[in-house]
This record gives C-alpha cells, structure tokens and sequence, in this order.
C-alpha cells in the first residue's frame, strides 16, 4: 500500500517581532489580557514580503532537510488565503522560484486557518492514487495584511508565517494513516475576510476589500468542539486510540482551547506542542511551522504517532495522523 511519507520540514517566519507590549501602544489593552486569554506574547509580522516568498523560503528549506532538488517534485499545493494577486496562485510563485519543473501541477486550496491541512489531504491523495510520487505542500499566511490593527479584538490574535513538508509516496507503516477534512458553510459568518474582485466590470469602484471579522467566543466553542471530534477522527481511522498519541500538534489558536482539548483527551503537557507563544495564530502557516519547530527541536523520532487537527473559518476543520 503506497504511503505519503513525510521525508522533510521548513518554516519560514518573518524577522519583524510585535510584542504585546508594542500592541499596548496601538490599541486599549494589555500584555496581562492578551497573555492571559490566549497564551500569545509576540507575534511576527512580514515587512514588505509576501505569501510566495514567505511560502517560497519555507519551501526551499524542507526540500533541503528532505535532500530533494525541485526537479524531483511533481506536484505543489499551498494552503493560504493571502495570496498576493487574485491569480496566479501562490503555488505558481513558488514553482517559479524553487524552479520546479515546467509543466508540474501546482495550486492553491483555501480553507483559512485549515488551509496546510487540506493542501496535505490533497496531495495525500495524488500520492496514494499514484498520481505523484513527491510532493511540496505548504501552509502560509500574511494576516498583518489583513487585519484592522485598531480592533483590539482581533489584532491581537494573528501573525505572519508559512512551514512546508516534502511528501514522498512509499510502501510500509510509515506516513499519513488517516486524514480527514470537512467544513460547513452556514457557519461562514462567524470568521470572514470580506474582499473580492469588483462584481460589476463597467463600474468604476475599486476592488472591494476588508478587514478580518470574528465571533470570538463564538468561535472558541465550535473550536474546541470540533477540533476534539476531529481528533477521534484521525484516531478512529488509523486505529488507534488517545494514548497512542506521542505529539498533538494542533492549530496555535489560542492556549485556552489546546487546554481544553489536551484535558478532554487526557495527554500530558509533553504530548502537546505549542509555540504560539512566540508567533500567535499564523493561519496556514501555524501547523507546519509547529512541525518544523518540533523536529528540529528533536521532540519526533521515527515511529512517533503525530495527529494534526485544525480549525479555521469557511467553516473548516481538519485532522490527520502520522506515523513518522
Ligand atoms: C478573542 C478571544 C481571545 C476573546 O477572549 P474572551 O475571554 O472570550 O473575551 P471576551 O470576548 O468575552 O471579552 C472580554 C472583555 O475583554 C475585552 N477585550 C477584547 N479584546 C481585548 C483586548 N485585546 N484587550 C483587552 N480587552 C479586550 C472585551 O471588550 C470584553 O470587555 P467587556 O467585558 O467590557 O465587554 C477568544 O474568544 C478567542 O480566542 N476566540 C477564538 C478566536 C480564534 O481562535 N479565532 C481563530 C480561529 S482559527
């Protein structure tokens, strides 16, 4: 049975830190609330780069730690919804830069802070179909751009970064066991970047843009709600149980719901990997750029069961489990 192996990580986070304290400067609040309500102390923000780069930087690196050339990936698929034009997609601006093979299939899947997810759904199933043997997936998002950084109940929450794994099709245990996507779009108010290109060509108004809204609490409870049922998922389909977990890397949203989610499923501290602390919610960005940061800090070994899950708006949610 072919398998798609994860055979290399990158991340890629912009050099600009936004501290809590910088925030207290722009808006009414304080490093105590934002660090107390949602983990977060310093986020990244992209000055002057955009998602191709950011995504391209974070690609280039995993084909490295994967010792693969570009000419050897025959697919690419990016998670984001901050590209930076309306087309081409992100994914071209990437094959471009890593000068990946002409004529490999590259795009670009939007399903907001799920989007890494979907993309390695994706590609999962070119490679299980045979219709690709390596694959580059990335997760980024440049939310800077799109946030109102006067709304305090937002501004807070999102950074800036992109992670990417090298995906390889292999026989054996080893890879993706289980993955799962699904969204529902009735829920599509409650976390929405309004923007689009102009409905009426011979109007002569601008392009019609926004900034990132939210139900906050909203959103917190159908967070934690479907990102735990997500879990089982991914369990259930790989045939295992909680306790076969050695690391949760769950979407860096917000540390009160991966708390609520580590206490329902009972995993110790160590089991669950967390650096929101240091980037806040990076959208696509944030699981792949958790990966990348739990390998080099030599938290995965060979064997290790992962499970991913994620949550974002559309409403979309995500999970899948790994045997590394
Ligand atoms: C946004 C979120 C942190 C708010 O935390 P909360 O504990 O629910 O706080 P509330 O929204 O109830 O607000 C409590 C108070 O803090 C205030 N507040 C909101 N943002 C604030 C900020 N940055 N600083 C200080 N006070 C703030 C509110 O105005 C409110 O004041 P009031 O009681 O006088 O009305 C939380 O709801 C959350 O994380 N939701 C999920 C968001 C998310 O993860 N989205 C992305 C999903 S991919």
């Amino acid at each position: 049975m072919l398998r798609s192996r994860i055979i290399g990580t990158g991340s890629y986070a912009p050099k600009k830190v936004v501290t809590n304290r910088d925030l207290e400067r722009m808006v009414e609040t304080s490093d105590e609330w934002i660090a107390s309500r949602t983990g977060i102390s310093e986020r990244r923000v992209a000055d002057g780069e955009n998602a191709s780069e950011m995504a391209a930087k974070s690609g280039k690196a995993a084909l490295r730690a994967a010792g693969v050339s570009p000419k050897d990936i025959d697919l690419v698929v990016v998670g984001t919804v901050t590209s930076q034009m309306i087309f081409p997609s992100t994914a071209c601006f990437v094959q471009a830069a890593l000068g990946i093979r002409a004529g490999t299939p590259a795009f670009d899947v939007s399903a907001a802070c799920s989007g890494f997810l979907y993309a390695l759904d994706v590609a999962d199933k070119y490679v299980r179909s045979g219709a690709a043997k390596k694959a580059l997936v990335i997760g980024v998002d440049v939310f800077s751009r799109i946030i109102d950084w006067s709304d305090r109940g937002t501004c807070v929450l999102f950074g800036d970064g992109a992670g990417a794994v090298v995906i390889s099709a292999e026989k054996g245990s080893h890879g993706v066991l289980s993955s799962n996507i699904h969204s529902d779009g009735r829920y599509w108010d409650m976390l929405y970047a309004p923007g689009s290109a102009r409905s009426n060509p011979f109007e002569k108004t601008e392009c019609a843009s926004g900034f990132l809204k939210m139900n906050g609490n909203e959103t917190f409870k159908i967070a934690v709600r479907t990102m735990g049922g997500a879990i089982t998922e991914a369990l259930e389909g790989a045939n295992l149980r909680p306790d076969d977990i050695s690391l949760l890397i769950p979407h860096q949203a917000n540390l009160r719901i991966i708390t609520a989610i580590r206490d329902r499923l009972k995993l110790s501290d160590d089991r669950v990997f967390t650096n929101l602390d240091r980037y806040g919610n990076t959208s696509a960005g944030s699981i792949p750029l958790a990966l990348d940061e739990a390998v080099a800090a030599g938290k995965v070994s060979a064997g290790d069961i992962i499970v991913f899950v994620a949550f974002g708006g559309g409403l979309t949610w995500a999970s899948a489990a790994v045997r590394w």
